[in-house]
């Protein structure tokens, strides 16, 4: 039984056989086609980190196909009593649930894999390491604007916390844009020490020659101290504006995975800018994950 945890695990065909699929469910004004091939299969959200747009748009994704889905609450939930989630997948197991998708700060999904027989495993999003229903809607939207192997993509902003720069950098990597990332040393120096990709401090450097913009959201939830950081001292080096958006190519896409800190990462001109196509990968997210429902189900 194969899982969803990571773009590692897909080749370049997997995710273009994604992104082809993902397509086919929206029809020509751009809206969401329902296809209810799955009547007799059940669907688990379990959520322990909050979500809006991933888990809405699994519970309408799994809806648009005919899926039976439970939204698991978890103040309501036997886990209040300390029930640990192993015993309670083990008890949706049994209760012929066929997929869950999972959300948890820590990496508790690989354990459930291998403890558990008989139930897909989907990631919502697992700590700052992956989100991969979010990666292939990010490189979904791109595609529709512009040429996966021959672009110019920035990425701004928190990249050492975040798990959708981690996906999206995994499944680009089958392609060959050329990505460069962007952000204050004390919110990228993992990843520059990690990865081999080009590092610019220099936001107005940076901007140069891009196609594409991806502004990613302060996760404060994710580090205690403030790393030395100051709000005034990121709005002038690192916001994408409308002064800074100039100096991309006039028909630069700007993305943000949101939750957004309006008019922290991205202006709100910006924001609601004809570049901005953050409301597209929020649409897009529908139709790409009900295209992992129907790859994950048919097994
Ligand atoms: N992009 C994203 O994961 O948003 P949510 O936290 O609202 O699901």
């Amino acid at each position: 039984m194969r899982h969803l945890t990571s773009l590692k695990e897909l080749s370049k065909d997997e995710i273009l056989e994604f992104l082809d699929l993902a397509d086919n469910f929206i029809d020509s004004e751009g809206f969401i086609r329902r296809d209810p091939l799955f009547p007799d299969k059940k669907v688990v959200n379990i959520f322990c980190e909050p979500s809006t747009r991933t888990k809405i748009s699994f519970e309408i994704a799994a809806s648009n196909l005919g899926c039976q889905i439970i939204d698991f609450d978890l103040s309501s939930s036997s886990l209040e009593k300390g029930e640990s989630l192993k015993d309670t997948i083990d008890n949706l197991a049994k209760m012929n649930i066929n997929l869950c998708i999972l959300r948890h700060k820590d990496s508790v999904i690989h354990e459930l894999i291998d403890q558990t027989d008989s139930m897909v495993f989907v990631s919502g999003g697992e700590g700052a390491i992956s989100h991969p229903s979010q990666g292939l809607l990010d490189i979904m939207t791109v595609r529709h604007r512009k040429d996966l192997d021959n672009s110019n993509i920035l990425i701004v902003g928190d990249l050492d916390h975040s798990r959708v720069f981690q996906s999206f950098i995994d499944g680009m990597t089958n392609f060959n844009s050329k990505i460069t990332l962007c952000g204050p040393k004390e919110l990228c120096k993992d990843v520059i020490e990690s990865s081999n990709l080009n590092y610019e401090a220099d936001l107005n450097k940076a901007l140069k020659n891009q196609d594409v913009v991806m502004a990613l959201r302060i996760q404060h939830e994710r580090f205690e101290d403030k790393k030395g950081l100051d709000k005034e001292s990121y709005l002038t080096n690192y916001q994408i504006n409308n002064e800074k958006l100039e100096i991309a190519n006039d028909d630069c896409i700007v993305m943000h995975p949101g939750p957004v800190n309006q008019g922290i990462e991205i202006s709100e001109d910006v924001y609601n800018s004809a570049n901005s196509v953050i409301l597209d990968q929020v649409a897009n997210g529908v139709a790409m994950r009900m295209a992992i429902l129907i790859k994950y189900l048919s097994q």
